[in-house]
């Protein structure tokens, strides 16, 4: 194996090619233009000089369009945001797709198992009063307190890696669970019985055990344990009596 080279092992699986799923190796080339490369470049130099059939998403190349989630060297990491100097292991690094979702082609999953359970917390604001002249407004200190959760850029990484969820396919999952609070939380949301009734259940908020996956293979850093265990806390609140 030339020196400057690494091994890309990718999962390949084609539908319509009639071939057992399994990983191919490449050689790619170490460095690239900045003197670094990352993953998706990787997969780039794979597409274009060896093999143009390679499926892979990706859009923003910086790590806020969330296509290019997949499993890297055992981690849920950002193709873009991985640099492969990081993600070798001796000299290979080794690429699959998200994991527990079904895969249509090589590195592309089927996000709609994510997006079914996404729907069902209404991820959009909710207000029941008269409409605004311009816009709802809100304080910088209220926004502060809703910022982590709307970070999140729905790479689907959480989902694919909570174990309730691979257990329950009807568990809504950490990144919608997040999205419920990210509004739950929102001092211009008016549905928040609605809302914690949606989450209140068990495919919702009661079936998290708290194992953290989420939290570890979050690529934005985000604490959706930190969400669920709110309103787990307000649910139990609500049912006891007490004021919100
Ligand atoms: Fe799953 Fe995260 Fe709860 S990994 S079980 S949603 S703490
Ligand atoms: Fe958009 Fe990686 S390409 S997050």
């Amino acid at each position: 194996m030339p020196e400057d080279t690494f091994a890309l092992r990718i999962f390949r699986f084609d539908p319509e090619s009639g071939k057992d799923p399994g990983y191919q190796d490449f050689q790619v080339p170490r460095g690239g233009r900045s003197g670094g490369l990352t993953v998706l470049e990787a997969l780039f130099y794979v597409l274009e000089h060896q093999d143009p059939g390679l499926a892979f998403r990706y859009s923003c190349r910086e790590a806020i369009c969330g296509s290019c989630a997949m499993y890297i060297s055992g981690e849920w990491k950002l193709a873009c945001q991985t640099q492969v100097g990081h993600a070798l292991e001796g000299n290979v690094v080794t690429v699959s797709a998200l994991p527990h979702l079904p895969v249509i082609k090589d590195l592309v999953v089927d996000m709609e198992p994510f997006w079914r359970n996404y729907e069902k917390v209404k991820p959009y604001l909710i207000n029941d009063g008269p409409p605004p002249e311009k816009e709802r407004l809100q304080s910088p200190e209220d926004r502060k307190g809703i910022q982590e959760m709307a970070d999140c850029i729905l790479c689907a990484a959480c989902h694919s890696a909570c174990p309730s969820g691979i257990a329950n396919e009807d568990y809504l999952g950490p990144a919608a669970l997040t999205k419920a609070y990210r509004f739950v939380a929102d001092s211009r949301d008016t549905a928040r019985e609605e809302r914690l009734t949606l989450v209140g259940n068990e495919q919702g908020i009661f079936r998290c055990h708290t194992i953290f996956n989420c939290v570890t293979s979050c690529p934005k850093g985000i604490n959706q344990t930190y969400s669920i265990q709110q309103m787990k806390k307000l649910v139990m609140k609500r049912n006891l009596g007490l004021q919100l």
